[in-house]
């Protein structure tokens, strides 16, 4: 899979340190918020990654309830599982969000969260999610876009090229933009949209923009045009502005909250 991030083993562990930060934790709550699961609910979480998300929706619909996760990573599914073992009605699947592997209507809701930029074809998963709700049931979708990105550098050229090789990888760094008439185009309604920011104006360990580096870091294409020398300037570029007091990162999530009609 084309994106930033390479999803196996090692990057599963780096998103369990990242996925714990209160910038995350506050990113989940948000997003559980806008889909406000009820008890006895079955919502299907497309890409599921870790299973953060899932099992914070299954401790909302309780046992009564089902939490389908699904995720193109087997290494995700198995920490997802691990995590959720004893919620037996949290499961997870491998699959794709392009072929979902379930009839039509059948989940009262779905969300899905940082996942869509990173499927080449967005529309046709649009279509798969449209397609396995039933009549009034929420789909919420979280992404980001990469243009509302500022991090302080000393280097801001060198920064604008690590961070344009970093989201090149990923299928549309900036689909938040034009996702109001793509939902639409598949079916959906709009109910409700909203920016969620991220702000680490502090140089801390426990931020996700921290988190952030070492992510990037480790997932880098160097050789063509770009040197190791060159990443391990940036990151130490990085936390010597952390430590010189000259920290500052923001960036913004959207939250698109859209219904199949009734
Ligand atoms: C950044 S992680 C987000 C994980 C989770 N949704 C969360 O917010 O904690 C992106 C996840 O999307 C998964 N993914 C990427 N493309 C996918 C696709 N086409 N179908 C299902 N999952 C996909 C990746 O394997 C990865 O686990």
């Amino acid at each position: 899979m084309a994106s930033i991030l390479q999803f196996d083993d090692e990057a599963a562990r780096r998103l369990e340190k990242m996925y714990t930060t209160p910038d995350v934790v506050a990113q989940r709550a948000a997003t559980v918020e806008a889909l406000r699961p009820a008890e006895g609910e079955s919502i299907l979480d497309i890409g599921a990654g870790n299973g953060f998300l899932a099992g914070e929706l299954g401790d909302r619909v309780g046992e009564t309830g089902q939490i389908v996760g699904i995720d193109t990573s087997e290494s995700m599914v198995a920490m997802a599982q691990a995590r959720c073992a004893d919620q037996p009605w949290v499961r997870f699947e491998v699959g794709d969000a392009t072929a979902l592997a379930f009839g039509h209507a059948s989940f009262d809701a779905a969300v899905s969260a940082q996942v869509f930029s990173y499927i080449p074809d967005v529309n046709a998963a649009l279509r798969e999610t449209y397609r396995i709700l039933k009549p009034g049931g929420h789909f919420v979708l979280l992404d980001t876009d990469w243009n509302t990105m500022s991090w302080n550098s000393s280097d801001p050229e060198r920064m604008s090229k690590i961070m344009k090789i970093a989201v090149s990888h990923s299928a549309d760094a900036f689909l938040p933009m034009t996702l109001t008439p793509r939902l639409m185009a598949a079916g959906f309604e709009i109910i409700d949209r909203a920016a969620f920011p991220i702000f680490n104006p502090e140089y801390d360990p426990e931020t996700y923009s921290y988190g952030l580096i070492g992510m990037i870091a480790s997932s880098l294409p160097t050789g063509d045009g770009l040197a190791q020398e060159e990443v391990d300037a940036w990151v130490a570029d990085l936390h010597e502005t952390g430590r010189n007091g000259d920290y500052f990162f923001s960036i913004n999530r959207f939250i698109f909250v859209a219904r199949k009609p009734a």
